[in-house]
């Protein structure tokens, strides 16, 4: 009896060594992937999974209701953008679905040029791939690799360069004045920003710009292990824009549950009922705009 069960066993080990695509090989795979490729590559080159979805005629995850969306890559539409030269964008968030700012993924052409934001409206951009050379009207200029970002407050005359390929993501609002106070340009990169503390909840925190009142709104990025997940189920006024940057999960939105992975964009309206949970084998890490210091009246 004993030996019938330990050869089955061996049966069973050697079997699994043999199967290259099977239950017993698939960790493997993703894990040496991701560790060969850049920072935030899966933004720019994300996958359906599982696999035999991708080219399935009419499928997409993504989902557009009047107090939440999911926009996912199978669904980006570029075209060129007003007033820049040489780039194609993607706006994922505007104020036609009540926002009152605008997320778009700009891609970078060669020889490319931005074109400024309307009066007073401010903008931040942070860079998903490649680099972009930044100039202000003094004409200093600086690089911006992959993880840096810079924030412009409103009339702020600046050009975003780029002479190969990069992809940036742009948020863009009509600044809210208060009196006396005054925004500054920022340049700066994520991992220079130090971790928040974050009571009652468990993922990392970094903010992009200066919590002072003179800011109208922040991104925020939050790092979440696998298995971690918000503690608070938030309902709140503020608006959400949101990049999955890295890793896998699922986002509650009002009463609906999303799988989401890295590329997906979710627009959050003001007191949606908004929770995530980070699952897969990888980190979570997302960037999200946020509007502060301002009263909703
Ligand atoms: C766009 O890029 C092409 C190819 O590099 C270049 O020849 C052209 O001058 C650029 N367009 C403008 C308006 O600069
Ligand atoms: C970047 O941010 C860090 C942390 O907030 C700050 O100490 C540093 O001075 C900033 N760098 C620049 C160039 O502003």
């Amino acid at each position: 009896m004993r030996s019938i069960f330990v050869f089955l066993l061996i049966l069973g080990l050697f079997k699994c060594a043999l199967t290259e695509e099977g239950f017993c090989s698939a960790p493997s795979v993703l894990s040496t992937e991701s560790k060969s490729k850049p920072l935030y590559w899966k933004v720019d080159n994300p996958t359906l999974s599982p696999v035999h979805l991708q080219d399935l005629p009419g499928f997409t995850r993504s989902v557009y209701k009047s107090d939440h969306a999911l926009i996912t890559p199978e669904s980006h539409v570029y075209s060129p953008l007003p007033d820049w030269i040489n780039t194609s964008g993607a706006y994922l968030v505007s104020p036609h679905m009540g926002s009152h700012f605008v997320m778009y993924l700009a891609k970078l052409k060669e020889n490319s040029r931005s074109g400024l934001p309307p009066h007073d409206v401010e903008r931040l951009i942070f860079v998903l791939q490649g680099a972009v050379t930044l100039t202000n009207a003094a004409s200093v200029s600086q690089v911006l690799k992959v993880d840096s970002y810079a924030y412009f407050p409103p009339n702020f005359e600046h050009s975003i360069e780029c002479d190969a390929l990069a992809t940036i993501v742009v948020f863009e609002r009509r600044y809210t004045q208060l009196p006396n106070h005054v925004p500054e340009p920022v340049v700066n990169s994520t991992d220079k920003q130090p971790l928040l503390e974050t009571p009652g909840e468990i993922f990392e925190l970094r903010k992009l710009l200066p919590t002072s009142l003179a800011y109208d709104f922040n991104i925020h990025i939050m790092d979440f292990q696998p298995g971690e997940f918000l503690n608070v189920k938030e309902v709140h006024y503020n608006q959400h824009g949101l990049l999955l940057l890295e890793g896998q999960g699922i986002y509650r939105l009002g009463d609906s549950w999303y799988p989401v992975q890295a590329g997906d964009v979710i627009w959050m309206a003001p007191f949606v009922p908004q929770w995530y949970a980070a699952l897969g084998k990888t980190r979570s890490r997302y960037l999200l705009y946020k509007d502060v210091n301002r009263s909703p009246l």
